[in-house]
């Protein structure tokens, strides 16, 4: 097959491990002589790498796939593939009710995906634990799509059974990476020039990979060339102070911590199988910030979830208020297919889930510009990643908090150096600084 006319196009929905999958699907398709393109115009192929965690990903994937169909009677010899969560769960039924699409694999079979591109092979859903299967997906070869911040799988799937997700369901059990493997990749990563590692995982804290979590993070800490660590996304029932302490002690562990609380109320929680308390979360909350005194805790919500009371939504609100998180992502309860909760009774009607969501966004708005505006004349290191995409004379970086920090360079400004800020204002999804020279 001539190689060198190939050129694919990978659109992704979904959470950091589905962008990260992403990498590795190019990564692949690079070595098969593909150009990787970030627009479908003229592409022989598409992959669309898909997300279920919520119905609004699903439909928003059919929409664009309707256009691809329509475009492919057009073109017929351009190739669709779908992937991720979504071709786990449905991609069997998928490929039927879609003749348009070539091929479909799950999050846990990209490895297939070389041989698909030649042969009529057309699907491959991995669904029990297989460690040739964990095996073959460490070993991709990965397209970065950027140069300073590199994604790392430490773990994969979740044995968690939330009552409302998806995601035992299209990711599988939980498997932890050997330490061995993730030290090697760093190591690599580092010698590339990368200074900001993400450890991901549906569940990092819970990582057993012959050393705990808090040990994972101090052998990467002491990796010369990483200058940042981060991981997503951690859940609040393996929580423990070792973590804290590791946090707290160790420079290069950013200041931020994602920790998805789901609801305020206990009652909730317990009917979403979180498996702690709303005491035990606001502990745990205490347990970082003793260890951890600035750090920054983002959360997750979800409004609307079934039997929710207005009682119970005021106890989500009173818990924004005493933790007061410097941001939330919150979401209206959505059912999914094989979950639990989609087969509780007491679904809420979507006016009920849009009124709470509302006023859980609002309330958590106000409260993350509050806590901006408190640093205003700090002074905060940045670890610039180059022009803002609003501002022509302005450039942006990260605090090690995770915010964005937007400030006018000097002549020796350059992207991947860490300058010191003096932040001058705090907006809700931002902060505005000068240089300290
Ligand atoms: N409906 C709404 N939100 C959900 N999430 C997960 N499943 C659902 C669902 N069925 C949210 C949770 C999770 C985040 C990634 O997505 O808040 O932490
Ligand atoms: Fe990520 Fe979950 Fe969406 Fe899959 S369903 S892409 S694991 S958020």
């Amino acid at each position: 097959m001539k190689k060198d006319k190939l050129t694919a196009y990978i659109h992704t929905w979904g959470c950091q491990m589905n962008v990260h999958d992403s990498e590795k699907i190019k990564g692949i398709l690079k070595g098969e002589g593909y150009d990787i393109s970030d627009t479908p115009d003229g592409a022989s192929l598409v992959v669309l790498n898909t997300c279920s965690i919520r119905e609004k990903a699903e439909q928003k994937f059919l929409s664009h796939l309707g256009k691809l169909s329509i475009q492919k009677k057009k073109q017929p010899e351009l190739k669709i593939a779908v992937s991720g969560c979504i071709a786990q769960q449905q991609g069997k039924k998928l490929l039927k009710s879609h003749p348009s699409v070539d091929f479909s694999f799950g999050p846990q079979n990209i490895f297939n995906l070389k041989e698909f591109l030649y042969d009529e092979k057309r699907t491959a859903f991995t669904q029990e634990k297989d460690e040739n299967t964990d095996i073959y997906q460490m070993q991709l070869p990965t397209h970065r799509d950027n140069d300073l911040r590199a994604w790392v799988n430490i773990m994969y799937g979740c044995n968690n059974y939330c009552s409302y997700c998806v995601v035992p369901y299209t990711r599988g059990r939980e498997r932890s990476r050997p330490y061995g493997h993730i030290i090697s990749e760093v190591k690599e990563l580092a010698r590339r020039g990368y200074k900001e590692i993400t450890l991901l995982g549906q569940n990092v804290n819970s990582y057993n990979g012959n050393c705990t979590f808090a040990e994972l993070l101090t052998m990467i800490s002491e990796i010369e060339g990483i200058f940042r660590i981060r991981f997503i996304t951690s859940h609040p029932k393996d929580l423990n102070e070792e973590l804290a302490v590791t946090m707290g002690k160790t420079q290069k562990i950013c200041n931020h911590i994602h920790l998805p609380l789901q609801s305020g109320s206990t009652g909730v929680l317990s009917l979403m199988n979180r498996n702690y308390t709303y005491e035990q979360y606001y502990n745990k909350i205490q347990l970082l910030r003793k260890h951890v005194p600035d750090i920054a805790i983002t959360t997750d919500l979800i409004a609307g979830f079934p039997g929710e009371t207005d009682n119970d939504h005021k106890e989500t609100v009173r818990a924004l208020k005493e933790i007061e998180f410097d941001g939330i992502f919150a979401f209206k309860y959505s059912p999914r297919p094989d979950t639990r909760a989609a087969t509780m009774e007491n679904q809420l009607d979507d006016s009920v889930k849009s009124q709470r969501l509302a006023e859980i966004l609002s309330i958590a708005d106000e409260i993350t510009e509050r806590k901006n505006k408190t640093l205003q004349g700090k002074r905060i290191e940045v670890l610039v990643e180059g022009k803002s995409e609003t501002n022509a004379e302005r450039w942006f970086g990260r605090a090690a908090s995770n915010k964005i920090v937007n400030f006018s360079p000097d002549e020796n400004t350059k992207r991947g150096m860490a300058v010191i800020v003096r932040i001058t204002e705090g907006f809700k999804h931002s902060l505005d600084g000068e240089l300290v020279v």
